[in-house]
């Protein structure tokens, strides 16, 4: 194989991108070469997402534009990371795709290439323990922040939810080669973490070797690491309501480089969906949660997602998701309408019945309510004095720093002095529904 230069392109959520980087360490420990440039490269990696139906028609259309330059240059694309069984065979049969690696199975990416060129198909076994716990992760990007997944996979079987077949079982990477990764991260110059997982909150990791009594949960690992990297900012996503414990909370609010925000998924404010989405918590639990979030953490910023018009979702049901919002005005949200995902428990045994144009308004409801409760939340920075991490220029104004502060709010400010990554103290003068305005203080 002559031409060994891979590119990557990402269609999924943080985790694939944290993804890309493990993969792109793998490839160059194996001879390939990182292409910033799509025509330069001959394998063509697209780091796959499936969750929902729209993600998933994205990643057709891009490939019926490669399908030209896959006939034309003999490129390799190879699909990685969340793909339903489905569209692996559609893009099988279609011929769009030389091979598929599912998340278990990464380090194989460089057999799986060398086969397809010569006109093989490679199988392989799926390690369901894998963690890439040894793997120094490559940052394709000259940023200050950076995403590490902790945990791989999910055991919560939310009906609705492809995660679990698409990256199966959860399992914890050893903490102590994260608290290494994270140490070497902030000596290459990043200054904030982001810990992913699709349940951060469930994290667990045993000492089979060693000591079978060395438990670590996520509350004392994010102890473990706030104390072994104090001058580099830690956030984490995502929190299932059902697994947040009060240790959490108390360790959050312990340390300052922990960021006060929690991205807290409720997915609906009715009982009767959340019962039918096997979420295992009802609106009650939840409402205690925040008031326990705010108790602990008075300044903590909380953001959500919803997902209007869910199997039997009827006014009834959307009115009790109303309310919730209502009583918690979130900072900012993330809102969908209900797609069924073929696998799941609810494409299986639920009735996708409401109607399109009904998931629409529901969901332009609830997305103007948020717009409303994102304004309000933001009105209550005006006049503070808020440390922000410089992470670039404003995209609107080159003659403005963009950051964001402990909750996960953007800031932009004039510039006058400080680089990216410095910490900067900004007093808040102005705000729309999504940035905080602000002036440096001396
Ligand atoms: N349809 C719509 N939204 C979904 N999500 C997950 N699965 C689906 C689906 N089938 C949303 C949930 C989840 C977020 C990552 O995506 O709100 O928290
Ligand atoms: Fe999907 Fe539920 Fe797991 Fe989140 S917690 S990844 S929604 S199954």
């Amino acid at each position: 194989m002559k031409n060994k230069n891979f590119y990557i392109e990402n269609y999924g959520c943080q985790m694939n991108i944290s993804d890309s980087n493990i993969i792109t360490s793998i490839l160059l420990k194996n001879g390939f070469f990182l292409s910033e440039n799509l025509k330069k490269a001959n394998i063509i990696l697209l780091n796959a997402c499936s969750i929902r139906e729209k993600a998933e028609l994205t990643l057709k259309k891009r490939l019926e534009q490669l399908k030209f330059l896959k006939k034309k240059k003999k490129i390799c694309v190879g699909i990685i990371g969340c793909f339903s069984k489905q569209i692996k065979n559609f893009l099988l049969q279609e011929k769009m795709a030389d091979f598929f690696v599912n998340p278990d199975s990464y380090r194989e990416i460089p057999n799986f290439i060398y086969y397809s060129t010569i006109g093989k198909q490679y199988f392989h076994v799926a390690k369901k323990n894998e963690t890439y716990a040894d793997i120094s992760s490559i940052q394709n990007n000259k940023k200050i922040t950076t995403f590490l997944s902790i945990t791989i996979g999910c055991n919560n079987m939310c009906t609705f939810c492809i995660v679990p077949f698409t990256r199966g079982r959860e399992r914890s990477r050893d903490p102590y080669s994260i608290i290494k990764e994270c140490k070497r991260l902030y000596k290459n110059g990043y200054k904030e973490i982001t810990l992913l997982g699709q349940n951060v909150d469930s994290y667990l990791w045993i000492d089979t070797i060693q000591n079978k009594k060395n438990i670590v949960n996520f509350s004392k690992f994010l102890d473990l690491l706030a104390k072994e990297i104090p001058y580099m900012r830690i956030r984490f996503s995502t929190s299932n309501p059902h697994d947040m414990s009060n240790q959490v909370l108390k360790v959050i609010s312990k340390h300052k480089n922990i960021c006060k925000h929690i991205h807290l998924p409720v997915q609906s404010g009715s009982n009767k969906i959340l019962k039918l989405m096997n979420r295992k918590y009802t609106r009650e639990k939840y409402l205690f949660l925040v008031k326990q979030i705010r108790n602990i953490i008075p300044e903590c910023s909380i953001s959500h997602d919803i997902i209007t018009g869910f199997c039997n979702e009827n006014e009834r049901d959307h009115q009790d998701t109303i309310s919730l919002m209502n009583e918690i005005k979130y900072n900012y949200g993330y809102m969908f309408s209900y797609s069924p995902r073929p696998g799941t428990y609810a494409y299986r045994k639920l009735k996708d019945d409401v109607p399109k144009d009904i998931k629409k308004r529901r969901l332009k409801e609830i997305i103007d309510l948020q717009i409303k409760h994102s304004f309000y939340r933001m009105q209550e920075h005006l006049g503070n004095i808020e440390e922000v991490l410089i992470e670039g220029e404003s995209k609107k104004n080159n003659q403005y720093w963009y950051g964001r502060n402990t909750q996960n709010l953007i800031v932009v400010f004039p510039k006058k002095s400080l680089n990216i990554g410095d910490l900067a103290h900004v007093e808040i003068i102005d705000m729309t529904s999504a940035t905080l305005i602000g002036k440096l203080c001396k």
